[in-house]
C-alpha cells in the first residue's frame, strides 16, 4: 500500500476536516482561494489553472483524485496514472499553495448513496460513448466544491461539455462559486496535452495531431458561412480517414451544446469532437 501521508514539497490536506481547516484559517485572515480540481498526473495545462487561480485570488488549492464514480467499469480506473509525489512537486514549482488529495474511503465512505442527476448539457456527445460520466463528476465536483468552499474554481476549456455542466450545476444548485475557464493548452503540433496522450505510441501520436486541425478546418467553414450539415460531414469524413473510429464530431450551440439548425450558423458555435486511435480516446473542441 501507498503511504497515505507521503512527505509533500507544499502543504497537503488528505480528507475533508483537513481542507475544511486550512481554509477556514485563510478565510480568518481575510484572503480569497481559488481551486482547481485534477485527477493527477499533471501537465502544463494543468499547471496553466494553477496559474490563472492565483492571478485572481490570493491562495489556490488544487485536489489530486482519481475519482472512481466517473469510470466506467472496462474504463482505465486502475491504469490512470497515480503520481502524487511529482504532481506536488509541480504544484510547488508553480506556486500553488496547497494540495488536496483525499482518499477514496473519505470520498465514498461505506453506506454512500448520493448522486447528482443532470440534463441539459450533460446531454449528448460525451454521455453518448460514457453514460455514467458527468454524474460521477458532477457528484465529485460538488463535493470537493462543498469541502474546500473556495471563492472560485478553474476548468479547462479541453473539456467544453464538462465546463458547461458545471457551471449549470453551480448555478442550478446555487453551489456560490465563481467559475473561471482556463484555455486549452496544446503541443506545439496542435495536440491538445492530456494525462491520456501518455498512452499514445508513436504512430497513433502523430495521428492524434490531426485532431485540431480537423477540428479547425470544421470551424473555418462554418465561419466562412458554410452550411452545418455539409461542414460536419466533410468534418466526419476527415476524421474516420484518420482515426480508428470517431465517436462524434459535431457543431454545437456554444452556451447550451443544443444541436443548431441545419444551414449557416446564426448562432455562436463550438466545434466538439471524440476520436479513437489505438487504444486512446481522444477529446477536443474549438470556438467558432
Ligand atoms: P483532469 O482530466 O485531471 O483535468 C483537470 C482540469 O484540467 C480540468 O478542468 C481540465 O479541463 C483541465 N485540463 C486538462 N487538459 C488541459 C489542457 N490541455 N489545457 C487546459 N486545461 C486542461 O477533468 C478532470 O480531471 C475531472 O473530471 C475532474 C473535474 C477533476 C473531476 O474528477
Amino acid at each position: 500500500m501507498t503511504d497515505p501521508r507521503p512527505a509533500l514539497p507544499l502543504d497537503a490536506a488528505f480528507d475533508p476536516g483537513e481542507i475544511a481547516n486550512a481554509v477556514s484559517a485563510w478565510r480568518k485572515a481575510g484572503l480569497s482561494v481559488g481551486f482547481v480540481p485534477t485527477m493527477g498526473a499533471l501537465h502544463a495545462g494543468h499547471i496553466a489553472l494553477v496559474t490563472q487561480a492565483l492571478s485572481v485570488c490570493d491562495r489556490v488549492v488544487a485536489s489530486v483524485f482519481v475519482n472512481p464514480a466517473q469510470f466506467a467499469p472496462g474504463e482505465d480506473f486502475s491504469a490512470y496514472p497515480r503520481t502524487l509525489e511529482s504532481d506536488a512537486g509541480k504544484l510547488a514549482a508553480a506556486g500553488c499553495h496547497l494540495v488536496y488529495a483525499p482518499t477514496g474511503a473519505a470520498m465514498y465512505p461505506d453506506g454512500f448513496a448520493s448522486t447528482v442527476s443532470l440534463k441539459g448539457p450533460a446531454e449528448a456527445l460525451e454521455s453518448a460513448a460514457r453514460p455514467h460520466f458527468f454524474a460521477g463528476v458532477a457528484t465529485v465536483v460538488t463535493k470537493l466544491l462543498n469541502q474546500v468552499r473556495p471563492d472560485a474554481a478553474i476548468f479547462g476549456e479541453k473539456d467544453y461539455q464538462q465546463l458547461l455542466v458545471i457551471r449549470r450545476l453551480v448555478a442550478d444548485l446555487d453551489l456560490g462559486v465563481k467559475i473561471v475557464a482556463g484555455e486549452t493548452v496544446r503541443e506545439p503540433d496542435g495536440l491538445a496535452l492530456s494525462s491520456r496522450n501518455a498512452y499514445l505510441s508513436a504512430d497513433d501520436r502523430q495521428r492524434a495531431a490531426k485532431l485540431n486541425v480537423i477540428l479547425k478546418d470544421f470551424a473555418d467553414a462554418l465561419s466562412d458561412g458554410a452550411a452545418v450539415e455539409a461542414a460536419q460531414a466533410a468534418a466526419l469524413s476527415q476524421a474516420q480517414a484518420v482515426f480508428d473510429s470517431v465517436d462524434y464530431i459535431e457543431a454545437r450551440n456554444a452556451q447550451t451544446l443544443a444541436a443548431l439548425e441545419q444551414g449557416p450558423l446564426h448562432q455562436p458555435a463550438r466545434v466538439l469532437a471524440a476520436v479513437r486511435v489505438g487504444k486512446t480516446r481522444l477529446i477536443d473542441n474549438r470556438a467558432v
